[in-house]
């Protein structure tokens, strides 16, 4: 998990984050032992940026790598940053327990699971719970 740190470190000193100032890297590692980077990429229309998480994930989904071990996030805060609403949802496609280290300035200090962050999270087995809460497929919506 220390190597992991080391690799989102040193990634953040790569995010490109000219109107926040706030660098974030992150280090996600496949079950397979490969680690994918990421760091922000922000833009001058501000909502396009990118954050680190997604950064990481994309790159591994795209190497073909679905299955997770643990990622590393390290921000420029003095306390770590947990991950976005957005990155949250995101990584919970690949499973749900998914150990986050985060890192501030000082190192890294805190250790949580994806679940403990996204509690309740819309999943793919959120759809299986359609019929409990949407009409029937092919029934009209004023039928009752
Ligand atoms: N950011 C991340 O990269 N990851 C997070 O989980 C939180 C926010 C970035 C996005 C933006 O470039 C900057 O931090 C400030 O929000």
């Amino acid at each position: 998990m220390l190597e992991l740190y080391e690799l989102a470190h040193e990634a953040r000193a790569r995010a490109y984050a000219p109107y926040s100032g706030f660098r974030v890297g992150a280090a996600l590692r496949g079950r397979d032992g490969q680690v994918f980077v990421g760091v922000n990429v922000e833009n001058a229309s501000f909502p396009v940026t990118i954050c680190a998480e997604r950064g990481a994930l994309m790159s591994a989904v795209a190497a073909g790598v679905r299955e997770f071990d643990s990622l590393a996030v390290v921000t420029d805060a003095l306390e770590p940053a947990a991950p976005c609403g957005m990155c949250r949802q995101m990584l919970a496609e690949f499973g749900l327990d998914l150990p986050i280290l985060g890192a501030g300035r000082e190192g890294p200090t805190h250790l949580v699971r994806l679940r403990d962050l996204l509690p309740s999270a819309f999943t793919r087995s959120s759809f299986e719970l359609r019929s409990l809460v949407m009409p029937a497929q092919g029934v009209a919506a004023t039928d009752t």
